[in-house]
């Protein structure tokens, strides 16, 4: 069986604290998942821990000092920070969270985390008093505030100075536990199918309907849904594939061609998005160019499918179907009657008015309506605004699978 962590590079942060004798497990815990281990030392760390342990069990020469990396082709403290998968902190100290939070960089560790773009976890390990200090807290806060930066939480119990209370490093196992979700997360694998842009009915082989939706929304959810190791197929309704792109593109016209799709593909779906904005008429086609009467011209329009309704009864009852929906009155009224009549999980309600024209801006005013409640996000970002959609997604996927 393959190991979880097997091929991944870990930096093992050890500062000088007592906890780190568990780090001595922890790096034990990460070579058998498979890690390979470059442990990185503070000075004070020796004082716990020497060398000779930390060699023998991760099979590296252990780094305490900047200039200790001799591989001239390389800068040493930037590979460390950002060719490597993953970089833990265990034991971290209130020094070198309170280093990381002003960007201080005076010895390896520290250099390594200031210039680290790969994901980043402390655990913390200290005396309480130490821990609850507001400096430290805010620390924490601002630290875990930063992109890739996560936290394990410290337990309580006895403490190695004789007093007990919150700052006892979290178990090895645990640290293990919260690295491997950071790096393989439980959405691995979950096959998503997004919508997005704005279909078109043609009256003639020049002329159509069609609305402002310009799909930049539907494709920073394909985007994210891939980013969180998803199986992504983004039909994209008179979208231009974006360059390197991460997921499967189909690019569709009309509504009978996009619902042909999407019933196609929903069968192997577990999460549905329609974030497209699709025509409700559509009009019979002239097969040559409509020529201008003297008279005006009546268009005699007829209902196209409705693509959610006709997809959601061809779905299995574990997926969860995600639809949007664009109001000018009433907005979380109206929306709230899609998600029953549609029998969604989840409504994305955008409001159309001449304040607020969300087609083809990077920024939105959404509400979101679940069956658990509503959620207004104001002048968001798109890009924002896919995370959030991306997180709820994957939340009630786990919920309706329960895992
Ligand atoms: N939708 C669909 N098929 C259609 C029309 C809409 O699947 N023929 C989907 C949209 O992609 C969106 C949701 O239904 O996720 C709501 O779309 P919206 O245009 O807001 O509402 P409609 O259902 O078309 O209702 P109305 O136009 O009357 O507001």
């Amino acid at each position: 069986m393959q190991k979880p962590l097997s091929g991944k590079n870990i930096v093992l942060g050890v500062t000088g604290a007592v906890a780190a004798y568990k780090s001595v497990y922890l790096l034990r815990l990460l070579v058998k998942a498979g890690a390979s281990v470059q442990v990185i030392g503070t000075q004070n760390s020796l004082n716990f821990i020497g060398r000779a342990t930390w060699e023998s069990l991760s099979g590296k020469v252990p780094l305490f000092d900047t200039f200790e990396t001799k591989d001239p082709s390389h800068i040493g403290h930037i590979m460390l920070a950002q060719d490597v998968d993953a970089i833990v902190v265990a034991p971290a100290t209130a020094n070198i969270i309170a280093k990381t939070a002003c960007g201080i960089a005076d010895d390896l560790l520290s250099t390594v985390l200031c210039a680290a773009t790969v994901p980043v976890l402390f655990a913390p390990g200290m005396n309480t008093a130490m821990y609850e200090n507001p400096a430290n807290l805010n620390n924490i806060k601002t630290v875990s505030g930063r992109n890739g930066f996560h936290f394990i939480e410290p337990g309580t119990g006895e403490l190695a100075c004789g007093t007990s209370g919150k700052g006892r490093m979290a178990e090895p196992g645990d640290i293990l536990k919260k690295l491997t979700d950071i790096l393989i997360p439980a959405s691995n694998g979950i096959r998503w199918l997004v919508t997005g842009g704005a279909t078109r009915e043609y009256l003639d082989p020049v002329r159509f309907i069609t609305n402002g939706s310009s799909g930049k929304t539907g494709l920073s959810i394909a985007k994210e849904a891939s980013k969180r190791g998803g199986d992504v197929t983004f039909i994209g309704i008179n979208v231009e594939e974006p360059d390197h792109c991460a997921f499967r593109f189909i690019k569709t016209v009309s509504t009978a061609e996009t619902a042909g799709r999407v019933k196609e593909l929903s069968k192997d779906t577990d999460i549905l998005i329609m974030s497209a904005a699709v025509a409700d008429f559509s009009p019979e086609k002239s097969s040559s160019k409509i020529k201008k009467g003297d008279g005006p011209l009546t268009l005699q329009l007829h209902r196209t499918e409705d693509i959610l309704k006709s997809t959601i009864p061809l779905m299995k009852k574990s997926s969860v179907r995600i639809g949007f929906a664009a109001e000018t009155d009433n907005l979380v009224e109206n929306s709230t009657k899609k998600l029953r009549e549609k029998e969604l999980d989840m409504i994305v309600a955008n409001l159309v008015s001449k304040e607020h024209d969300p087609f083809g801006s990077d920024i939105n005013t959404v509400i979101i309506i679940e069956r658990s409640g509503t959620l207004k996000l104001e002048n968001m970002d798109k890009k924002e605004l896919a995370e959030i959609i991306a997180d709820k997604a994957v939340k009630i996927y786990m919920e309706k699978n329960e895992k």
